[in-house]
């Protein structure tokens, strides 16, 4: 993959705040990095981007993503290596996923340089944030959203995409229970369930409240004709192990986010000689696989999420309860294989790793 080397002008913060930073208690999405970087679309064009010190933005009330959420987003993270350089993991597969998102949401083309470069650019400024124990990294959050000052309803003009960073901590600290969601619908085909549009998430935060009102971490999302083809989790991509089989639902009705972990996860199974198969899965298939003690193994990937055992699957009156975490043989390679590439403690055979 070529990466063009462009070098955006840069405004320093005066004083950093990483002393803000408790390297022992490092939790997710809560502490932001001392820069950021911002670049505006306006007349068809991408103005030049500009890194500057993490700030509040000044938006009129009738920006336009306020009211009809033309917006999207990305995540991506950084690690330090062993002699302590930064590397960014598959930035290019999220630029190529954003744009994938922008087109149907109506936003601009983000070129390569704009995101991968400023990327770069914006871990190289801020690598003292990067940290370093294990399961932990710099979380990237590219976004674009549409800035009219217009509440009329049609495609906007003018749009902004920035880019932050915050050091972030394991997203779940232990195993998940979810609750097979069989009321409320994510996705249909057709329908926006492939992007990473802010309204993906926003949807569920309803359903999502009720879910853990009543004690359960996540939702599994089911179509939304039949109620039964498992789809995705709130914040990531779901494979079930039944049998020997790693299932995960197929990516070809549009429904599903085509998660970068996702695709890492199956292509180091596929290379150690597991069978993995996309395609439909039913919670029925599942339940008569739990019924039959062949139900092994059940996890959640995401960049945020990384690889999430599920403890406890719950549909309707039954929970269906996972085997214990050390006999498993799939996610436990998973989360080690991955670690050491993204911490460069093995080699990168797959060109995932881009240096800062
Ligand atoms: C990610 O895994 O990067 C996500 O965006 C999921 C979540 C934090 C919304």
């Amino acid at each position: 993959m070529s990466v063009s080397t462009s070098q955006f002008p840069v405004t320093k913060i005066a004083h950093s705040r990483i002393g803000e930073v408790d390297p022992a208690n490092i939790q997710f999405g809560k502490i932001y990095s001392d820069h950021m970087l911002v670049a505006h679309y306006e007349d068809g064009e991408w103005k030049q981007p500009e890194i500057m010190p993490f700030s509040n933005l000044s938006l009129s009330p009738a920006t336009t993503f306020m009211h009809y959420g033309q917006a999207i987003f990305e995540g991506i993270k950084a690690y330090k290596d062993p002699q302590g350089n930064p590397i960014i993991f598959r930035p290019q597969d999220n630029w190529k996923r954003m744009n994938k998102s922008a087109e149907r949401m109506a936003l601009p083309y983000v070129p390569e340089d704009i995101f991968v470069d400023g990327i770069r650019q914006l871990v190289n400024l801020d690598k003292a944030w990067i940290p370093t124990s294990e399961d932990t990294s710099l979380y990237i959050r590219p976004f674009l959203f549409a800035v009219d000052e217009f509440i009329g309803v049609r495609p906007a003009e003018k749009f902004m995409f920035i880019i932050i960073t915050s050091p972030a901590g394991p997203y779940y600290s232990k195993p998940v229970s979810i609750y097979v969601q069989d009321q409320y619908v994510r996705a249909f085909p057709g329908g926006i369930g492939y992007t990473k549009a802010a309204g993906n998430y926003g949807m569920s935060m309803y359903p999502t409240a009720q879910i853990k009102a009543m004690g359960y971490d996540q939702i599994l999302w089911t179509d939304g004709f039949e109620h039964k083809y498992v789809q995705e989790i709130g914040t990531m991509n779901v494979f079930f192990k039944l049998g020997d089989k790693v299932i995960t639902p197929d990516l070809s009705q549009g429904t599903i986010l085509a998660g970068v972990t996702r695709d890492s996860v199956i292509t180091l199974l596929r290379e150690k000689g597991v069978t993995v198969e996309e395609r439909r899965l039913s919670i029925d298939e599942i339940q008569a696989a739990y019924r039959a003690g062949e139900l092994k193994e059940a996890f959640g990937t995401g960049t945020a999420a990384s690889i999430a055992p599920i403890r406890a699957l719950t549909y309707h009156d039954e929970t269906m309860e996972l085997p214990a975490l050390e006999t498993w043989e799939t996610a436990n390679f998973l989360k080690k294989e991955l670690a050491d590439i993204r911490y460069g403690r093995k080699e990168d055979t797959h060109g995932w790793i881009v240096r800062a």
